[in-house]
């Protein structure tokens, strides 16, 4: 049985207190593309909302837009770097094999109280982060914490394919999160509800199988394609209008909220027509949920915090609203959280 917003006991609970982004200048638009494959931009425009997306160069990688978006968000919250103690970074694009993204992040940031990880849960791996950061926060065992999601997929993505090189941009986005006592007056109550789900048996609907265990480097592939993303878009399409059809549903009955008490549905950024028909069945007036796949595409785990740290910083969003981030993504997986800014 889950408990109402009201019911809710934890002494602590997870404030967000801080935003921030990052994109690399560099902009590839749909006119672009249809010079090196054949598209155009109707076709992208009408099938997808993406007009243009922001793409790095050659010396720019995931754990430098990690980096650069958490100096924004840490600045923004007033909390110094040496003060965190946790930092995750999202990310299915990561610096390297080993170490940890979020190690390069924290030697950067010179976070040298924090301990640091990534998390691998595709376009759902900041809703994962921020469940995560809930649990230590309200358990009393951290003050605080750094969720960053950050991408690079057009490093992966092939660009001889034009039913996937349309779709992607790089991005990061994060958030400070910090502890506050469940019994302070304020509005802000942070995070509220979050939920998860996974289904490991679809994994080959959404992939990029190269220089794993299974594929290792001195292993000749038997697909040369197999070091890019591989996606069948025309199921993954169905699933993800489904999922978060049901994930929000959810998310409103446990909380007890109606669509009016919510001020924004944010969710990753996969596809217009993805977001609009999900919107549609759930009714949300297209004024509450956000959308920006126009300027970046689709930039997996750093869709979110990008689009939410926009709002923010447009004022569409203000301390006491409710928000729900909600995301389907490669595993599968997929889920959402309720914020109260
Ligand atoms: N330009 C022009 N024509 C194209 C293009 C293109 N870029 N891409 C595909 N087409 C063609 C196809 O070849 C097909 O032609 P055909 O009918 O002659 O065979 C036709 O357009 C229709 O193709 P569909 O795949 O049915 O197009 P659909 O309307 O489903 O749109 C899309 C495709 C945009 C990929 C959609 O299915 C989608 O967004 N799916 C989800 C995307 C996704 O998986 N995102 C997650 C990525 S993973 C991650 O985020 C980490």
């Amino acid at each position: 049985m889950h408990k109402s917003i009201e019911q809710r006991t934890c002494p602590y609970r997870a404030a967000i207190i801080g935003t921030g982004s990052f994109v690399p200048a560099k902009i590839l638009t749909n006119d672009d593309l249809a010079k090196i494959v054949d598209t155009s931009d109707e076709w992208i425009t009408s099938r997808t909302g993406i007009k243009i997306r922001h793409i790095t160069t050659d010396n720019e990688s995931t754990a430098f837009l990690a980096t650069e978006a958490a100096k924004r968000a840490l600045a923004d919250a007033h909390l110094d770097a040496g003060e965190l103690e946790l930092i995750i970074v999202a990310t299915i694009t990561p610096e390297m094999v080993f170490p940890s993204t979020a190690s390069f992040v924290q030697s950067a940031l010179q976070a040298k109280k924090a301990w640091v990880f990534d998390l691998a849960a595709a376009c759902s791996g900041f809703i994962y982060g921020l469940a995560i950061v809930q649990q230590f926060i309200e358990s009393g065992r951290y003050k605080n914490a750094l969720v960053i999601g950050a991408e690079t997929l057009t490093k992966i993505t092939d660009w001889t394919d034009r039913t996937s090189c349309v779709l992607f941009g790089d991005a990061a986005g994060a958030v400070v999160l910090e502890s506050r006592s469940a019994t302070e007056n304020d509005k802000r109550k942070g995070i509220i509800y979050s939920t998860m789900y996974s289904d490991g048996s679809s994994w080959e609907a959404l992939n990029c199988q190269a220089y794993g265990s299974r594929y290792p480097s001195h292993k000749e592939l038997d697909d040369p394609n197999k070091i890019y993303m591989q996606i069948r878009g025309r199921e993954v399409y169905q699933l993800a209008v489904r999922r978060i059809v049901e994930t929000v549903t959810e998310c409103l009955e446990r909380c007890n909220l109606s669509i009016d008490d919510v001020k924004m549905m944010i969710p990753h950024q996969m596809n217009g027509r993805i977001i609009e028909s999900a919107a549609k069945r759930l009714n949300f007036p297209s004024e509450k949920v956000y959308i920006n796949i126009d300027e970046y595409g689709n930039t997996s785990a750093a869709s979110i915090p990008l689009a939410f740290d926009e709002c923010v910083k447009a004022g569409e969003i203000k301390q006491g609203d409710i928000v729900i981030f909600v995301s389907f993504g490669a595993g599968l997986t997929w889920g959402a959280n309720v914020i109260q800014l």
